[in-house]
């Protein structure tokens, strides 16, 4: 048995879909096990190209299992819309495949409006899928749990408990409020189409683990943007790290997902940001557009103390490196390993304040670019001098060994050094 959680080592969209389609054909499960319809997670597959939001990025492996734990938050149009989408392409055809957990929670339209009207007044930069007033209400032990979605009289009594606070919220905002007949029948209907795939997530997590499958946890969003060691308050209303997947479960090892340089949608600090002609150009050749959002990303070289971060607070032990190929043709390649405060101190560990990490200037290393393409190279030992020079580099500052490094975004384009379900 062995049990591998791929995590963002980032502040997301580090290219987790890729590496999790890829890690599944050593898998048998794979699990979803925090966030919401916020995540857009990108498979390219022989040209074809599919964005997940909520199903498990394992999904194109015919005949293995997928599982939304409990710990996501469902948007069930946004679900339903996405098995439609994969049934038309032939994908899940047995709805056993996939079961969404009964104790997850549902994103309701009342939270999608209190998410839009607080983004006018104090804005994060959410996604504005309804994920952080979801989660507020699961914490308030006042949520609708996809199980609510199964039953009329439960759903009735739930919503007339919840939706008169809920309006007067919306309210306060500015927003439309949200009628009751309405929402029930929405939610009824919704429920039904759900049906097949509702089941009980942590007894089918543990039947797996018990009958010695190799069982693979797939991560959204990253780890600074994890509600506790994230970059609060700009940060998402879920535990990002690999010890939110752990629950129930023993895990064997941690892959930590990381760009090759950094990137970052939404609102919130960014060290090594670059707004000039070199930002630009990695947002161009790397496609950094929101896959959920469509928003430009913001782009910035490597950030060494924010892997080291990552690498601690996760417990990795290994790293998967994306989007190498963006950096080819770059004359030299800046990975910070430093920053300078306010106060006038240089720290080589990620700020926990954030009106430090507001005014941290990155202390950059240079290293030599390389001019080749890389999107053909298979094996680590073909990969120009530069570019193994730069991959080593990483691995020493972060003290992670690398085990996969990815030149492009179809499956095929990667370089596995080590398979994650292997020890030792
Ligand atoms: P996720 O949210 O972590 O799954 O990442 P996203 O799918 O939001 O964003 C990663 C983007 O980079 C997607 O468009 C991927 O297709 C693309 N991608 C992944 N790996 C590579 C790579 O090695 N090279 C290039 N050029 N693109 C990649
Ligand atoms: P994947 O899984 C990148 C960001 C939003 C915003 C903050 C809070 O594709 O990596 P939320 O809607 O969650 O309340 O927004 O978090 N965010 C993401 N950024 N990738 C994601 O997911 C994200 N999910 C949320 O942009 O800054
Ligand atoms: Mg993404």
């Amino acid at each position: 048995m062995s049990n591998v959680v791929i995590v963002g080592a980032q502040w997301g969209d580090e290219g987790k879909g890729k590496v999790v389609d890829l890690f599944t054909s050593w898998a048998d499960v794979v699990v979803r096990y925090q966030g919401g319809a916020n995540a857009g997670h990108t498979l390219v597959v022989g040209g074809v190209k599919t964005v997940l939001h909520l199903v498990p990025s394992g999904v194109l492996h015919p005949g293995k299992k997928c599982i939304i734990g409990n710990g996501v938050v469902v948007d069930p149009e946004a679900l339903m819309e996405e098995i439609d989408l994969l049934k038309s392409r032939g994908l899940l055809a047995d709805p056993a495949q996939l079961t969404v957990s009964d104790n997850a929670h549902v994103i309701l339209p009342y939270h999608k409006r209190i998410d839009a009207g607080r983004e006018k007044k104090n804005a994060i930069g959410t996604t504005g899928r309804g994920i952080g007033p979801c989660y507020e209400d699961k914490v308030a032990r006042r949520g609708i749990r996809v199980r609510d979605l199964l039953k009329a009289d439960a759903l009735r009594q739930r919503l007339v408990m919840r939706l008169e606070e809920a309006n007067g919220q919306i309210a306060a905002l500015g927003g439309e409020r949200v009628e009751l007949e309405p929402l029930l029948e929405w939610g009824l209907k919704l429920g039904e189409r759900m049906a097949p795939y509702v089941g009980d997530g942590s007894m089918s997590v543990a039947y797996e683990m018990e009958k010695g499958r190799a069982v693979l946890f797939e991560g959204a969003q990253g780890t600074l943007l994890d509600i506790d060691h994230g970059t609060y308050p700009y940060v998402t209303s879920s535990n990002t790290v690999a010890g939110n997947a752990a629950v129930g479960a023993c895990i064997d090892s941690v892959i930590g997902i990381t760009k090759a340089y950094t990137t970052r949608v939404g609102n919130g600090p960014l060290p090594t940001e670059l707004n000039d002609a070199t930002g630009e150009r990695l947002r161009s050749v790397g496609a950094e557009f929101g896959a959920t959002t469509g928003r430009p990303r913001r782009c910035g070289w490597l950030d060494a103390l924010v892997l080291r971060y990552a690498a601690r607070v996760n417990g990795l032990s290994g790293l998967a490196i994306t989007k190498l190929d963006v950096l080819t043709g770059f004359e030299k390649l800046l990975v910070a390993n430093a920053y300078k405060l306010p106060n006038g101190k240089t720290v080589t560990d990620f700020p926990s304040d954030p009106e430090l990490l507001a005014e941290a200037q990155p202390v950059y290393e240079e290293l030599p670019g390389w001019k080749e393409p890389l999107s053909d190279l298979r094996e680590y030992k073909e990969l120009p001098e530069n570019a193994q020079r730069y991959v080593e580099r990483v691995e020493q500052l972060v003290g992670v060994e690398t085990i996969a490094v990815s030149v492009g975004a179809e499956r095929a384009q990667t370089i596995v050094r080590k398979n994650p379900f292997r020890h030792g």
